[in-house]
């Protein structure tokens, strides 16, 4: 379950930075996300990790609105396809099967195998929750589709995406800078993907701006979960102010120091760059963007 530690860390986290989702957080554990999606103080999507703890697999919703979870998706085989659903009575803790396969299509629609009886998953829905497959699916649609189609994509990220995530979830990285023939480090936290480029952030009034106009080759370094990641290649300055915009509203913190027309607020982008991701247990993996 180590793994499946990592995974929920990582969701917490950018669920952490986004002060839309921050606000829906009920229930940050080890191995799942709570959200009340509609704000009335109870979790209504329960996002999890329990298959072998490689991806995050299983969804919980509150259909009843009652603050009990009882619609639980479960996708075993990690394709995004539930393959087991299970529905909880209103008046019993135990959640019954309602569809089992090797994959439910469209998440509910095809097979509806309830324990005691047959019948179409539509019929169940109608009679049980009050709900048509419309309503469903647009909840789907609304709330929890769109929250675990964003985790797939953290969790599949690739290229320059994939080294954006790292930084975002490791908190802190190090940041090495050339004076002379002195290297010079220190922490940064500071990443924002944009336009398909990785920004960081610095104030031109600081050390480290100096030495970058001077010399813009950089190297970094960050470590998370048994995992480190290393990137060379050179800072570019980019004055575009619609950048600085977004930083400070993905970071509000920042803006008790720094605002887009300062003129010290300072945002550069990586080019030329070597990404290594290594651990003890694999081979390293090199990304250049
Ligand atoms: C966790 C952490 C994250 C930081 N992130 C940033 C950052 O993203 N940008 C920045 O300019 N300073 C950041 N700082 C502050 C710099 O490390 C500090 O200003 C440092 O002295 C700058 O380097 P210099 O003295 O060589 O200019 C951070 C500090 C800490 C402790």
């Amino acid at each position: 379950m180590e793994q499946a530690g990592g995974n929920i860390r990582k969701a917490k986290k950018w669920i952490k930075e986004d002060p839309e989702l921050r606000k829906m957080l009920v229930r940050s554990g080890r191995n799942e996300i709570m959200l009340d999606l509609d704000g009335d103080g109870a979790a209504d999507v329960c996002i999890s990790s329990e298959n072998k703890g490689k991806n995050i697999d299983t969804l919980a919703i509150d259909l009843s609105g009652n603050g009990e979870f009882n619609l639980y998706l479960h996708d075993a085989d990690g394709n995004g396809i539930p393959d087991t659903i299970l529905w909880a009575d209103d008046d019993s803790d135990e959640a019954e099967v309602i569809a089992i396969g090797s994959d439910v299509e469209d998440g509910l629609i095809d097979i509806a195998t309830r324990i005691d009886r047959l019948l179409s998953a539509e019929e169940f829905l109608n009679e049980e929750l009050g709900l048509s497959l419309a309503d469903l699916a647009e909840y789907l649609k609304l709330h929890a589709a769109v929250l675990l189609a964003e985790v797939e994509k953290r969790l599949h990220a690739e290229g320059v995406e994939r080294v954006y995530y790292f930084l975002n979830d490791a908190g802190t990285y190090y940041l090495a800078t050339i004076e002379g023939e002195q290297p010079r480090v220190r922490p940064f936290g500071t990443a924002l993907l944009y336009d398909g480029k990785l920004y960081l952030q610095t104030g031109k009034s600081k050390e480290v701006s100096k030495q970058l106009a001077a010399n813009p080759k950089v190297e970094l370094c960050a470590f998370m979960g048994g995992s480190w990641l290393r990137v060379a290649g050179e800072l570019v300055n980019d004055d575009n102010r619609d950048v600085k915009v977004e930083m400070l509203r993905k970071m509000p913190d920042l803006k008790a120091m720094y605002s887009p027309d300062d003129g010290n607020m300072q945002m550069l982008y990586l080019k030329n760059a070597t990404a290594t991701f290594s651990s003890f247990t694999s081979e390293p993996e090199i990304i250049k963007f």
